[in-house]
């Protein structure tokens, strides 16, 4: 069930997960879906909701940077800084893990992922709960993240119990993670804390967005993708005209010629690439549901959000 996320919907959910339920809520990034990170009873209905494999860690939302501290030991150098620089944001840090934190959350890896989302409801529910909160993205698992409440109830409606909505996300990308799980800062995931703002506090910072052993399933080649069929282009000038009956398009910005596509999906009015993030799952979600065969979708700059964007587009095109 979805309700709005008054004071008295936020408390319930938190009554629902200090009891071991699950609850679906908004972050600034996507919609999450939470249970009591300290509850390995709690955590597994949520591998079960979203048919996770096991081996797939999740990331424990936090309220304060003292509860962060409950979760994970050795905030402090270049993690401290940039918590203190990045949250409450759209930034996850993998840090070796705390005792309390059962080792279903982190599929057995001695690190767990810590973020202090940005979004008042989140913060608002964990403080409520007065628990950590694990929390994956409200999709089944391979599937594009939700940014709204309905994207939730669409898909996992039935398995989640209540799902608290606080609108629309403002990111609408899943979080940068940094790890620091080797002490020496690693880019993961990329995201809206973007390549370029963490070298200008770090100095050099590792990218391994595509290693070959992936430790993230954001990691993963195929990940984040539509059902239909998605195919990279430089401009539409490489869809000959044949191959644009049934076809979509989808473009970050205004094209010199859009002519012949079933449906075209343009993000924004300008091409800007913050705004196109926030509005990019959508898109998605409208073109699976929608009658078209394929869905060519046209390549933005690799800088700034555009790397985030672009990581999400490669692996739903894989
Ligand atoms: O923006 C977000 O981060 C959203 C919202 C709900 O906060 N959450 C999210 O969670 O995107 P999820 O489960 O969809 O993605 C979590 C990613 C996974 O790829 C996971 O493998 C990685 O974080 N991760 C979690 N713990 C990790 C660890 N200890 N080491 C490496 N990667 C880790
Ligand atoms: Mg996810």
């Amino acid at each position: 069930m979805i309700r709005d996320a008054t004071p008295e919907a936020i408390a319930d959910a938190a009554a629902l997960l200090r009891r071991g339920g699950v609850v679906a809520f908004p972050t600034e990034t996507v919609y999450g879906l939470g249970a009591d990170a300290t509850n390995a009873a709690a955590v597994a209905t949520i591998f079960a909701v979203k048919a996770r494999p096991a081996f797939d860690p999740l990331i424990v939302h936090v309220d304060t940077l003292a509860r962060a501290r409950t979760v994970v030991r050795g905030l402090e150098g270049e993690a401290l800084r940039l918590a203190e620089r990045y949250w409450p944001g759209p930034l996850t840090l993998v840090l070796p893990k705390h005792a309390s934190i059962p080792d279903i959350v982190t599929a057995g890896l001695p690190t767990v992922g810590v973020r202090l989302p940005g979004h008042a409801v989140a913060r608002g529910l964990i403080a409520a709960a007065d628990r950590p909160v694990a929390a994956p993205s409200a999709n089944p698992f391979g599937y594009v993240s939700p940014t709204t409440a309905a994207h939730v109830a669409d898909q996992l409606g039935d398995a989640v119990p209540l799902i608290l909505d606080g609108g629309p996300c403002a990111v609408g990308l899943e979080s940068t993670i940094v790890s620091f799980a080797d002490g020496q800062p690693a880019l993961l995931r990329s995201g809206a804390i973007t390549l370029e703002a963490l070298q200008s506090l770090l100095g050099s910072v590792r990218v391994e967005t595509d290693a070959p052993l992936p430790s993230a399933p954001g990691q993963l080649p195929r990940h984040y993708a539509p059902r239909t069929p998605l195919v990279l282009i430089d401009s539409t000038a490489d869809v000959p005209m044949t191959a644009r009956h049934g076809a979509a398009l989808l473009t970050p910005g205004p094209v010199a010629d859009a002519v012949g596509f079933r449906h075209v999906e343009q993000l924004t009015p300008d091409g800007d690439l913050l705004v196109a993030a926030t509005r990019l799952f959508a898109a998605l979600r409208r073109l699976d549901s929608g009658d078209c065969t394929r869905v060519y979708a046209v390549r933005m700059p690799e800088a700034g959000i555009g790397r985030a964007i672009m990581d999400r587009l490669r692996r739903a095109s894989a």
